[in-house]
């Protein structure tokens, strides 16, 4: 069997300039196929709420539903690092992050992800120094569609971009492990992720970051409405299997993304 992925791992991969490939799963079968493709990370993201559980947003999720998926995922014992999401209003203080993180990381998550940025720098420190390892979600934060006012691609303008990468970096310096990109000009991107030390992984960020993710069902063409990055790996796949084998092999060969996968600017 395979050594279990960790976050050293995934830096080496950064510094030989080799691609890595995170993808959601919220149970032990998908997980297993997940881990099985040969991806780096499973995500047990709270876009869960919108897939799983039919929300419009990923707003109303729990973290008692985030405990209960990390754990269904954890029980299929993954070579796959395990990231899971802190939901909605569960980081909104450092005492209430490490508290929703411990039980995250003592159901089976090797790492937590959070949204945001600057005003996340003492939490991130927090946490690392407690032990718990940390991804950074920046660019289209789908916790704050209500702030933004629908989902958009973010870091258009120059001041906007500005702020994005001044982010990038203080949640770098405040520890965390990996930044994970959603929505941002590919150029944007491209530049963040040769900026920073650690991993970049990108979302309709366009083919410049360290690593890609997208999520389990819009892979597998089950979304009704994809995003225009989404791409259905199913199309020619004879399984799931060869369509997750087909997703893992298309970032590593750089054949994902293609320019028509990019958030339109
Ligand atoms: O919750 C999730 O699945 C995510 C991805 C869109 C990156 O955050």
């Amino acid at each position: 069997m395979p050594d279990r992925i960790t976050t050293s791992k995934l830096e080496a991969m950064k510094t030989a300039g080799e691609k890595f490939v995170m993808v959601t799963a919220y149970d032990a079968t998908f997980a297993r196929l997940v881990s099985d493709a040969g991806a780096e990370c499973i995500l047990v993201g709270d876009s869960l709420g919108m897939v799983l559980q039919g929300h419009d947003t990923t707003v109303p999720v729990s973290l008692d539903a985030m405990v209960y998926h990390t754990e269904s995922v954890a029980r299929a014992r993954p070579t796959s690092m395990i990231v899971s999401d802190l939901p909605f209003m569960t980081y909104s203080s450092p005492d209430v992050a490490l508290t929703a993180s411990m039980e995250l990381m003592q159901k089976g998550a090797q790492m937590v992800k959070l949204e945001g940025g600057t005003w996340l720098s003492e939490t991130i420190h927090q946490l690392v120094q407690r032990g718990i390892p940390v991804c950074a979600h920046l660019g289209l934060t789908p916790q704050s569609v209500n702030v933004f006012g629908g989902y958009r691609v973010m870091g258009r303008t120059p001041k906007e971009a500005k702020s994005i990468l001044a982010d990038a970096v203080e949640i770098q310096d405040a520890g965390a492990s990996i930044l994970l990109l959603e929505c941002v000009p590919e150029k944007l991107a491209a530049d963040i992720s040769s900026k920073l030390d650690i991993p970049v992984i990108g979302i309709g960020a366009g083919a410049g970051t360290d690593a890609q993710v997208l999520v389990l069902h819009d892979l597998l063409g089950l979304t009704e409405k994809p995003a225009r990055f989404v791409e259905n790996f199913m199309t020619g796949a004879d399984s799931i299997q060869d369509a997750l084998a087909a997703f893992v092999k298309a970032v590593k060969d750089g054949s994902y993304p293609q320019e028509q996968h990019t958030c339109l600017l």
